[in-house]
């Protein structure tokens, strides 16, 4: 009988494949057992939802970090080694590098836990617990609402959940809102300061074929580096102190010398950063249509820009990697996010699906596709100012961005007077000085130029402050946007490191009035008060109705498609993603294969190649086949494989699991035609890329000769039964 009934479940579940994809969905821990389970272990899992989150005994989620609240990593020894991404280490990296002593050129191996470095500022959460609040956040809220009043209901009611805990020093609730805000959930966690940076390969194998290879597979990269949370006395949390000890984890990850092959189950534990899987039509039209392109073509600007200085000194070279990176990555992701959309003919889905909803909604939800539709037309200017604001003053144009620091400065010294400023001015002075290091001002009066010309070509007279019209190019006699830049660039202190930390040394009065006549400084507040009165307001007043709108139409799907498994967009935080490794087919006629090899990146090589080198001796391990463990049955080492598991930004550094429960790789990218996974999730092509392990552990012992390390995991073969040779 029992029998019974579970098979009818899983033909049930199984059928459900047109609504839910096999490999869609990034699902909540705690649902596992009822959601999950058994079609995970129907595509193979061997372990039970019970041995993937338990809050009543260990679990592999006690393996799992928030690495620096933006990446994941993974403890992968008892003494709290933790592995994550090259990308996700890459600025502590960074921050130990000078040219002298350049661990992101050369690599890093401690020899010894003396040798760790501390890395201030870097964290990584654990998640103790996950509760479902719903009805204690909803109570006394209804539909009727308006958004406002709502809102503060629930305020108060997290309020009072939030009161009901009493929290030891480092751990913290967080409560967040899911499925567009129809449900709520709450998470305990526990927070380490004291993580230190272990080891990393050097940039050119962490980092292997950069932005040319980024989004790309076949891949070769051997994008991951190693840290290790310590912890004070009795392994509890505690500031950073020499006297801290390596942290004993309650669970870490066993690591599989046997990986997988096509077809296994394969599941990636992390924190997703944020998807719109539920978007209706005239949401992903302006993505495609407006916003997408304006942010590439912003982009595409301020890179060229930098890339030509960078390609030319080396010196400029290491200061912008790390900037030019994170910047290049989205401008990328977004060009392939709308090829995809448009390949995958996501529009043409989502009118089917809205046709159906609109037939059978309930009467109350029927009409919210044509509400949106409504909603997207209003908002679309301000939403394309808003984009052209943020690329321009917070991403791209590097000093504009620090001017709200500045902005803080003054703002405190006229409200909270002097003897705050000079704290604040304290706290401040290693943060500029930290800026400063990787700053080239006449780089950033280039892109300074480029960027506001375009915004000002590009966007209505109302969103274009007084100081970059014709009329005040005109009274300063300045021909153009160069002129301009030249203008703001030289007239102001803040571009160069003395004289501003000269003016944070006067005074407080003298020091705040000349920030004040400073005319970047105007610029920028002039800017930032049009942004807020011409922007930001009629951007919001059209953004909550939309949310509310969103609210209802996920609401009305969940009511329309009841036999549809739910899973919510994600929100950085903790989910479960389970697919199969599985090659795919990029165009017609061509299929990739899920695994590539180290042969491969001997194909890719060129020497002194600034994506392309690797170090000589990889060439030399490689050549003479000195793989020692690490190679699979092909008598090769495997560097990268993909599989259908749904993943998003902040997955970066998670760890690829398999049916076991043991480590098999660390996901770190999407595939280029499945970048769209985001907005329209397709199994046929969205595959994510993973290092596999066996070659992480190969670069650690043969490369870095890091066997301390490597003596410290436990390594085991699941498949072959046999017993890791060390
Ligand atoms: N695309 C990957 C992610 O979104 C990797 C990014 C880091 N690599 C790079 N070349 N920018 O994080
Ligand atoms: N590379 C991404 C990250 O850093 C992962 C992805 O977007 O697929 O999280």
């Amino acid at each position: 009988m029992r029998y019974f009934i579970q098979s009818f479940l899983l033909v049930f579940l199984l059928s459900q494949t047109s609504t839910v994809k096999a490999g869609e969905g990034m699902w909540l821990p705690i649902f596992l057992k009822a959601l999950n389970e058994q079609e995970m272990q129907h595509m193979g899992m061997k372990i039970s939802a019970e041995d993937i989150y338990s809050v009543n005994k260990s679990s592999l989620k006690d393996a799992i970090v928030h690495f620096g609240g933006f990446c994941t990593g993974e403890i992968i020894s008892d003494q709290g080694l933790i592995l994550t991404n090259h990308h996700c280490g890459y600025s502590n990296i960074q921050s130990h590098s000078t040219i002298e002593n350049n661990l992101l050129k050369d690599g890093y191996w401690s020899q010894s836990f003396d040798e760790e470095l501390p890395n201030p500022g870097l964290f990584v959460t654990f998640i103790e617990s996950i509760e479902d609040v719903t009805k204690k956040a909803l109570l006394g809220t209804n539909d009727q609402m308006s958004a406002v009043e709502r809102q503060s209901t629930i305020d108060k009611n997290l309020e009072n959940i939030r009161a009901g805990y009493r929290l030891a020093e480092f751990h913290e609730i967080i409560i967040r809102p899911f499925y567009n805000g129809n449900q709520y959930f709450l998470f305990h966690t526990v927070k380490y300061n004291d993580v230190r940076l272990v080891g990393t390969p050097p940039e050119s194998i962490g980092k292997f074929g950069a932005d040319t290879d980024n989004w790309v597979f076949p891949r070769h990269t051997g994008d991951f580096s190693l840290f290790r949370v310590y912890a004070g006395p009795n392994n509890e949390p505690a500031a950073y102190s020499p006297d801290n000890k390596p942290f004993t984890p309650k669970h870490s990850l066993p690591i599989s010398l046997d990986g997988v092959e096509e077809g296994d189950f394969t599941m990636v534990f992390g924190f997703p950063g944020r998807t719109n899987q539920y978007l209706p039509s005239p949401a992903v039209e302006q993505i495609i249509n407006t916003l997408n392109p304006a942010k590439i073509e912003i982009r595409d600007k301020a890179l060229k820009i930098l890339d030509k200085r960078m390609r030319a000194e080396p010196e400029v070279r290491l200061k912008y990697a790390s900037k030019f990176a994170r910047v290049a990555n989205y401008w990328k992701k977004w060009i392939g996010e709308s090829q995809g959309l448009k390949s995958s003919n996501a529009l043409k889905k989502k009118y089917t699906l809205e046709k159906e909803y609109a037939q059978n909604a309930p009467k109350d939800f029927k009409n919210i596709v044509q509400e949106f539709k409504t909603l997207y037309g209003e908002i679309e200017p301000y939403a394309l100012a808003r984009d052209f604001y943020s690329e321009t003053t917070s991403r791209n144009i590097e000093i504009l961005r620090q001017i709200r620091n500045i902005q803080r400065l003054v703002t405190t010294y006229e409200e909270n007077g002097e003897e705050e400023y000079k704290a604040l001015v304290e706290r401040y002075i290693p943060y500029f000085e930290n800026f400063y290091k990787d700053y080239e001002p006449e780089l950033d009066q280039e892109v300074f130029a480029a960027l506001t010309a375009f915004y000002v070509e590009s966007l209505d007279k109302e969103f274009i402050p007084e100081e970059l019209t014709r009329e005040f190019l005109f009274m300063r006699a300045l021909r153009d946007f160069n002129g301009l830049a030249k203008y703001m660039y030289s007239n102001s202190t803040f571009p160069t490191e003395e004289k501003f930390i000269a003016v944070l040394g006067k005074e407080p009065a003298e020091a705040v009035e000349l920030i004040k006549k400073d005319p970047l400084y105007t610029l920028y507040t002039s800017w930032n008060g049009l942004y807020t009165k011409a922007i930001s307001a009629p951007y919001n007043h059209y953004k909550t109705q939309i949310d509310s709108l969103q609210r209802l139409y996920m609401k009305g799907q969940m009511l329309t498609f009841k036999d549809k498994r739910f899973w919510p967009d994600a929100n950085s935080t903790m989910r479960v993603t389970y697919g199969k490794v599985n090659g795919y087919n990029p165009r017609d006629a061509v299929r990739y294969l899920p695994f590539s090899y180290v042969e491969g990146i001997m194909e890719k090589y060129v020497p002194g190649d600034y994506e392309f080198d690797v170090p000589k001796k990889l060439v030399k391990l490689i050549e003479t086949k000195n793989y020692g463990q690490y190679a699979d049955e092909t008598g090769s080492v495997p560097v990268c494989f993909i599989g259908t598991n749904h993943t998003t930004g902040g997955n970066s550094g998670s760890p690829a699991i398999d049916a076991y429960g043991n480590l098999i790789g660390l996901n770190f990218d999407r595939v280029w035609e499945g970048t769209m996974s985001d907005i329209n999730y397709d199994s046929s092509i969205c595959r994510n890329i993973m290092v596999d392990a066996r070659y992480v552990l190969f670069l650690v012992d043969k490369l870095g000769g890091a066997t301390r390390l490597i003596d410290e995991m436990k390594l085991v073969r699941p498949k072959t039964g046999l017993r890791s040779k060390k």
